[in-house]
């Protein structure tokens, strides 16, 4: 392995780390930067939401819009649609290469999360999702380590009401690019239950599928999140996935009287043979008991132990699995 002070290695290897859009608290989220810092940072996994453009090609976003990340509005005026979003699946990939990405923005233009990067440097763009495949892999021959992915296409049945398959080129491009089976070095995320049994029945992907749990107030999916909890959900979850990715106070108590008590989630699904992945550790918007990222990785890993965990911030998270090795 290269000499490399940038290169750190996971220290816990039962202890997931997954950079959340990439290392998007330090650089702006699902940038190409946030991916390189977050591959030097020593995250075992990097996340990549995506989305399809007009023309077909699979986008790094969170959003099925642009407005929130990038000066979409400023450079393309009049192509939103009527609820005022300017959504990926209107333009053309090489119109999205001309928009320069910045910090998430709220509705009302101010800063998400307001300690991070400046907003208005215009330095970086929306990666195409082979792009960032590319860098991953280039770094991981670069360094030696061995950096996975893990891919959410974002609102499946909402793709399909435009009339795309965003599950279907989701796996094709990851088959491109070498990730095929369960044995490799990829996750496939989604909220939408059946579009995690399309992957796994109809296209006969045998990658890891995980099954994000949201809540239902969301409206994230058709999917019912509560009866996913319950015994049932989770058998019917086990009997073709490998894992699920619950919101983190699923978990564990964060904010009630029964502080820090678990919920049971993490056991039940542990009986069952899941992984739990849970979402997303903030060093910036932590519950308000919980002061450090140190102080939750406490709570995270002991009652009961997660097997990972998306942050914003995986150098913290490292940090903390290097002191309690
Ligand atoms: O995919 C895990 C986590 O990222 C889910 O939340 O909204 O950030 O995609 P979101
Ligand atoms: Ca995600």
């Amino acid at each position: 392995m290269p000499d490399n002070k940038l290169m750190h290695s996971n220290p816990s290897d039962d202890f997931t780390v997954i950079a959340h859009r990439g290392a998007s608290g330090y650089l702006p989220e699902h940038t190409l930067a946030a991916a390189a810092m977050a591959h030097a940072m020593g995250a075992d996994y990097i996340e990549q939401d995506v989305v399809l453009t007009r023309d077909d090609e699979l986008i790094v976003l969170h959003d099925l819009y642009l407005d929130a990340v990038t000066d979409v509005a400023d450079r393309f005026p009049g192509r939103q649609r009527d609820d005022g979003h300017y959504y990926a699946i209107d333009f053309d990939l090489a119109e999205i290469r001309t928009l320069r990405v910045h910090e998430r923005l709220k509705a009302n233009g101010e800063p998400a999360f307001p300690g991070r990067f400046p907003p208005d440097t215009g330095v970086f763009g929306v990666p195409a999702l082979r792009e960032e495949l590319a860098l991953i892999q280039g770094l991981n021959r670069s360094t030696g380590r061995d950096v996975g992915v893990y891919v959410e296409p974002k609102s499946p049945a909402w793709h399909s009401g435009e009339g795309k398959d965003l599950v279907a080129e989701t796996v094709r491009i990851l088959a491109e690019f070498g990730y095929r089976n369960r044995g490799d070095r990829a996750f496939l995320q989604s909220f939408d239950l059946d579009s995690l049994k399309y992957a796994r029945h109809e296209l006969n992907s045998d990658l890891k599928l995980v099954q994000l749990i949201g809540e239902n107030r969301w409206r994230e999916s058709p999917t019912d999140f509560d009866y996913l909890r319950t015994e049932a959900g989770l058998a019917e979850i086990a009997a073709f996935a490998d894992g699920i990715g619950p919101w983190l106070p699923q978990t564990v108590d964060l904010s009630g009287v029964n502080f820090g008590n678990t919920t049971g989630l993490v056991e039940a699904a542990h009986r069952r043979g899941l992984l739990v992945h849970a979402y997303t550790l903030r060093a910036d918007q932590l519950p308000a008991e919980l002061e450090t990222i140190e102080a939750a990785m406490e709570l995270l890993t002991t009652q009961p132990r997660l097997d990972g965990v998306f942050t914003d911030h995986p150098d913290q998270v490292i940090h903390y699995l290097e002191r309690n090795d």
